[in-house]
């Protein structure tokens, strides 16, 4: 089936080569106005002007007009951690009560309340709740994401969660991309005996993760309590000889170096990065790691916004994700978090969406298929309401602007 859309006020984020952007490149968010679009096999066949559409129509089978809505390319989510067995609003209430994050802990919440239910849950179970999550995402405007493992914390629930994100990755409609996190925190049997879960993590289940091939990238949550710089250094070096790419929790809580050790490991991003210091900017501005900025965690967690002005000024590349999880972001809508970059970090709404988009394909190494509106990448796209101008998008922020989102050149319901 192919189709030609015409009359798009403006198709945004057209561009001729994928650039992983950073300064005042990120403000560039190029387009065409008034314009037509030509899907073919799923793909963007071809774009322009709506004055130089000629006799198109004749070349497709169906023709749609798109007057006053924006044509972009959809949200490419880097960062989520979409498998996972239970919601958690008990642990929102008591923190609303004042708990505190220990004695949460203590009421046995946190990332091994979590543990516990996946563990309890069967592959299918998982299988059904991510599947519906994804739909959800979907519907939401996310064109490609990447899920995390990190709730399992045993050789067996790790590598069941990550045979549930392979399915899911054979199934989907959109690209996935699978992230190894055995290392999110200690097992509580392992709570001093952290060598005795990194043998695991190095000896039980790299192995099995290679042979299958059930991950793309290796994660670490690098901060005081839960995995050293040292231990990070351990897994990544040892999930490097399988070939996975290090792609990082750090700065959440602390900057206790993680960051300076991620960008030595050569990471693809650092994530997080709510705790900054003028040191921490610099070197990240001065590599080539994406940092990738999880806006809705910190509004959740009531703690201070990522820096974006000050890493974009300093020449970082950023990427803005979901961070899609029952503890701290219990959203994947990156419509949301791209409002909320501009409302909370200062961002401009092109930068916001370049970061979300474009470099957030960068974030995933799915730059070659997804993240801007460029001939022979996937059509997945995101057609909004009418709308005046693209600042509405994330001026609205609690309503859907969102009309219809088009995954490989079909409408997605
Ligand atoms: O990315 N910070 C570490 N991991 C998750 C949240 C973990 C949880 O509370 O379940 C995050 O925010
Ligand atoms: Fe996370």
């Amino acid at each position: 089936m192919t189709m030609l859309v015409t009359n798009i006020k403006q198709l945004t984020g057209v561009r001729e080569q994928s650039l992983l952007l950073r300064g005042e490149a990120l403000a560039n968010l190029p387009f065409v106005q008034d314009a037509y679009l030509g899907i073919k096999d799923g793909l963007i066949a071809e774009y322009g002007p709506m004055h130089t559409i000629g006799n198109r129509a004749d070349a497709y089978d169906a023709v749609m007009d798109a007057t006053g809505q924006f044509v972009l390319p959809c949200w490419c989510d880097s960062h989520t951690h979409l498998v996972f067995a239970a919601t958690r609003e008990e642990e929102f209430v008591d923190k609303i009560k004042g708990l505190s994050y220990a004695e949460i802990a203590a009421k046995g919440g946190g990332i091994l309340n979590s543990a516990k239910k996946v563990e309890a849950a069967t592959e299918l179970e998982l299988l059904r709740l991510a599947w519906s999550r994804l739909q959800e995402v979907i519907q939401q405007g996310t064109g490609a994401i990447e899920i995390k493992s990190g709730y399992g914390l045993s050789v067996d629930a790790e590598l069941k969660m990550l045979r549930v994100i392979k399915k899911l990755k054979e199934t989907s409609p959109i690209p996935i991309k699978a992230t190894f996190l055995g290392a999110h925190t200690y097992p509580l049997a392992y709570k001093e005996h952290h060598q005795g879960y990194i043998d695991l993590i190095i000896h039980e289940m790299l192995p099995v993760i290679a042979e299958e091939g059930l991950a793309d990238f290796v994660d670490v949550f690098c901060e005081n309590g839960f995995f050293s710089v040292d231990e990070m250094e351990t897994i990544c070096k040892a999930a490097m000889q399988y070939w996975l790419t290090p792609k990082l929790h750090v700065n959440q809580l602390n900057s206790m170096g993680g960051l300076q050790k991620a960008i030595e490991l050569n990471a693809l991003s650092v994530d997080h990065l709510e705790t900054m210091t003028a040191r921490d900017i610099h070197d990240l501005a001065k590599s080539s790691t994406i940092g990738t900025l999880l806006p809705t965690a910190a509004f959740f967690l009531r703690m201070p916004f990522q820096p974006a002005r000050d890493l974009i000024d300093a020449g970082a590349a950023i990427a803005i994700a979901s961070d899609f999880n029952p503890g701290s972001s219990p959203s994947g809508n990156m419509s949301l978090a791209v409002a909320m970059s501009c409302i909370g970090m200062k961002m401009l709404p092109e930068e916001a969406i370049n970061a979300a988009t474009m470099n957030g394909a960068f974030a995933m190494e799915l730059e070659h298929e997804a993240g801007s509106i460029t001939v022979g990448k996937r059509a997945n796209l995101i057609f909004t309401k009418p709308m005046s101008s693209l600042a509405l998008l994330p001026y609205s922020f609690g309503s859907n602007m969102i009309d219809k989102v088009m995954i490989s050149g079909e409408f997605f319901s």
